[in-house]
């Protein structure tokens, strides 16, 4: 994590710090625009907080500490109860210290905990009176706020009327998802608008426009039910009285969606312990989620804590945020690098001022595909909202189109391929060079090669440069027909080297055909689709015979892939046939292929159909879904996760990366984390790395061992 406070050294300093933070808050509580990040807010506001404590007489009367946060607007609907804050804490020991503290409050721990994603929204109450949604208020200053009715029927979640006809109050978050974030900036940029630099300042510019010539659409979690003055009185009682996650409970059955109805749903702990194990496991799936969350929310649940422990001014003491490292940083678009990938997809990349996320530093940001670029109005010079989180690959979100100075230049597209200087095929949302594969040629025969592929010992992209360069290899099938000669004439390959390169094209001949159809680096489908498709039709004839619609009987692949995955074998026929002649294996080791040639399902217009059925699979595994987790160890030790996957799959089983209800089993090795403790909280059978080399021994694919240990 980045220092979590911004030091200030003097009172002038601090004079400054209040000064730029009250103006980012103006800007982002009024048109959802704001010149600092959340990271660098956050920091300042802290760095304020902590000069405060050791200057208490030198407090600025407009220090953003004083009041609830956001408390820019003034509006003139007050609030029933004030919306308040929360306060934050930033590790496992400050979230036990609060625990400590509520504990101390209430002389004893705290009954039960509940435990829900912090939405990256902003706050809002909606009314409901005897069942029908009247009004919505933004926190403002938490004591009144600003009436943005006119955004009803733009929010998903937050339905008109109530499945019954009570006058509550609902408070929670209004967000955008990803895919709404992009929709809206499409339709902004395309009205001429500039577009929001993530999805929270969307939501909150979008909330908050009165007259706009069109509508897109958002989304509400509630997190908060409470009475408003024309409750009735045992509804306001009852209310007055459930837990946390009653309500929430509540909220769900008048139809409002909450925290509960999120991939990631609150749910209750007892103990700190659990809590934690909640925190982790949220945090873990934060990439992965629809829409941006900047922490967890922790909650006394019981009414009956939360009144013992009261409120402050600023945030109640019965919850408390645990903020998770911020994953977004402004920082400057310095240029636009076009790639060309080993299918000759030509491939945009942002190249960054550096700038440090959650512990890195980064300098590219995927940009996708030239379409992306002027959907989000793309410029060089740009400052941009760069997001990272966990594992994948930095984006850029948006450009922050306030901060421009007017010295940005437009992105030039590429005319021809940066790489080979042929045309480009730009009918797609992908552009392609004409040239394909053969564009990058290394690329593709070193990916080929792989060990995920053929796994060709010996054939690094080194060598794959110098039989390129020689001459010797224009294709993948090429290589099959290197001779003795012709390996020998190259510089730095002895007789050893040529021996042993011989010897690995000669077994990668004999690889099975989900690996062969791998290796041709078909677009959309990598390792796991190629096996399935492998093991779906037996042989390469089978799968070159079918049609869209009967690759699409294959799990996984839609009605868009289908077609595309035709016409890329087609591309890919004259090569296939070189491959074939060249004797490399075309089928699948154990895989049936069942075409029934069905005079009895033909169609009412008498069209004969050709109905593939797959055996059904037998094996140890048979009908499992199998995660494996952790570092392999004993005889399973040397094989790739592929290679697990692999033989899964030939023991019958579906090889799956992720734990979930229906999850059969999971392997877990050394150093498993938080897929163990998942399947451990759903009661999914472990097995340690041995257990399952002796469930498979049958299934062990010799081929593997026996050539790494040569
Ligand atoms: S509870 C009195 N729960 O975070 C309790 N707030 O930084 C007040 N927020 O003002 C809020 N997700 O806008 C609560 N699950 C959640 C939340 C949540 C996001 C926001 C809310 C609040 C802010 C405090």
């Amino acid at each position: 994590m980045t220092t979590p406070v911004a030091q200030i050294v003097d009172a002038a300093a601090y004079a400054r710090a209040v000064e730029d933070v009250v103006r980012a808050a103006a800007a982002y509580y009024t048109d959802g625009t704001s010149p600092l990040d959340d990271d660098t807010y956050d920091r300042m506001v802290r760095g304020i907080t902590a000069w405060e404590a050791d200057h208490p007489d030198q407090v600025l009367p407009d220090s953003p500490t004083g009041k609830v946060a956001g408390g820019a607007v003034e509006g003139d609907i007050p609030h029933t109860i004030a919306m308040l804050s929360l306060d934050n804490v930033f590790s496992p020991e400050q979230f036990t210290a609060w625990t400590a503290s509520l504990a101390r409050r209430l002389g004893h721990a705290a009954e039960r905990y509940s435990v829900e994603p912090k939405l990256d929204g902003l706050a809002i109450a909606a009314r409901y009176t005897q069942g029908r949604l009247t009004r919505l208020i933004t926190r403002g200053d938490g004591t009144a706020g600003e009436d943005v009715s006119h955004a009803m029927g733009t929010i998903e979640g937050l339905p008109e009327t109530l499945a019954e006809p009570v006058s509550v109050e609902v408070r929670g978050e209004v967000l955008m998802t990803g895919t709404q974030f992009e929709h809206a900036n499409e339709v902004r940029t395309a009205h001429g608008g500039q577009p929001f630099a993530n999805p929270r300042n969307a939501a909150a510019g979008t909330l908050r426009a009165k007259e706009r010539a069109y509508t897109v659409p958002m989304t509400f979690f509630g997190y908060a039910l409470l009475p408003l003055p024309d409750t009735d009185d045992a509804l306001a009682a009852r209310l007055d009285d459930l837990a946390h996650s009653e309500l929430m409970a509540l909220a769900a059955e008048l139809g409002v969606d909450t925290t509960a109805t999120t991939v990631v749903p609150g749910v209750t702990a007892a103990t700190t312990d659990e809590v934690l194990t909640r925190v982790r496991h949220i945090a873990a799936l934060r990439a992965e989620l629809p829409f941006g969350i900047d922490g967890i929310v922790i909650k006394a649940d019981l009414a009956a804590d939360q009144k013992a422990a009261g409120s402050g001014s600023r945030a109640p003491r019965w919850a408390i945020a645990y903020k998770l490292p911020a994953v977004e940083k402004i920082t400057r678009l310095l240029e636009v690098e076009w790639n060309v990938g080993r299918t000759g997809i030509i491939a945009p990349r942002g190249v960054l001022e550096p700038v440090e996320i959650d512990g890195s530093t980064i300098t590219y940001a995927t940009l996708h595909n030239p379409a992306d670029i002027t959907r989000r109005d793309l410029r060089l010079g740009d400052q941009v909202m760069v997001h990272r989180a966990g594992d994948v690959i930095p984006r850029i979100e948006a450009p922050v189109a306030h901060l421009r100075t007017g010295a940005e230049k437009p992105i030039a597209f590429p005319e021809v391929c940066p790489r080979c200087g042929s045309a480009i095929d730009t009918g797609q949302e992908r552009w392609r060079c004409e040239q394909g594969r053969n564009c990058h040629l290394v690329a593709s025969l070193s990916y080929a090669a792989g060990r995920d592929q053929l796994d060709i010992e010996g054939l690094g992209a080194t060598r794959v440069v110098q039989l390129v360069e020689a001459g010797l290899v224009a294709d993948l099938a090429d290589l099959f027909t290197l001779t003795r000669e012709q390996l020998l004439g190259l510089e730095r390959m002895g007789e050893t080297s040529t021996d042993n390169l011989l010897a690995a094209l000669s077994t990668a001949r004999t690889r099975p055909l989900s690996r062969v159809l791998c290796a041709l680096g078909i677009r959309g489908t990598g390792r796991s689709m190629s096996r399935r498709i492998a093991r779906h039709f037996a042989t390469m004839d089978n799968i070159r015979a079918a049609d869209a619609e009967q690759i699409q009987q294959v799990e996984g692949i839609g009605a868009e892939k289908a077609p595309a995955i035709v016409a890329e074998l087609a591309e890919l026929a004259g090569l296939i046939d070189k491959l074939a002649a060249a004797g490399v294996n075309m089928t699948e080791p154990g895989a049936v292929h069942a075409p029934v040639d069905a005079t009895d399902a033909e169609t009412e217009a008498g069209t004969a159909l050709t109905v593939t059925a797959s055996e059904p699979p037998a094996g140890p595994l048979a009908g499992m879904a199998v995660v494996v987790t952790g570092a392999m160890t004993g005889s399973l030790e040397k094989l790739t996760r592929n290679e697990m996957n692999e033989l899964i799959e030939r023991a019958g089983g579906r090889a799956s990366s992720s734990v979930s209800r229906k999850t059969s089993l999971v392997v877990a090795g050394e150093g498993a984390g938080s897929k163990r403790t998942k399947a451990e909280n759903l009661g999914i059978r472990l097995v340690t790395p041995d257990e399952f080399a002796i469930l498979t021994a049958d299934y062990v694919d010799h081929a593997d061992h026996a050539e790494q240990a040569g």
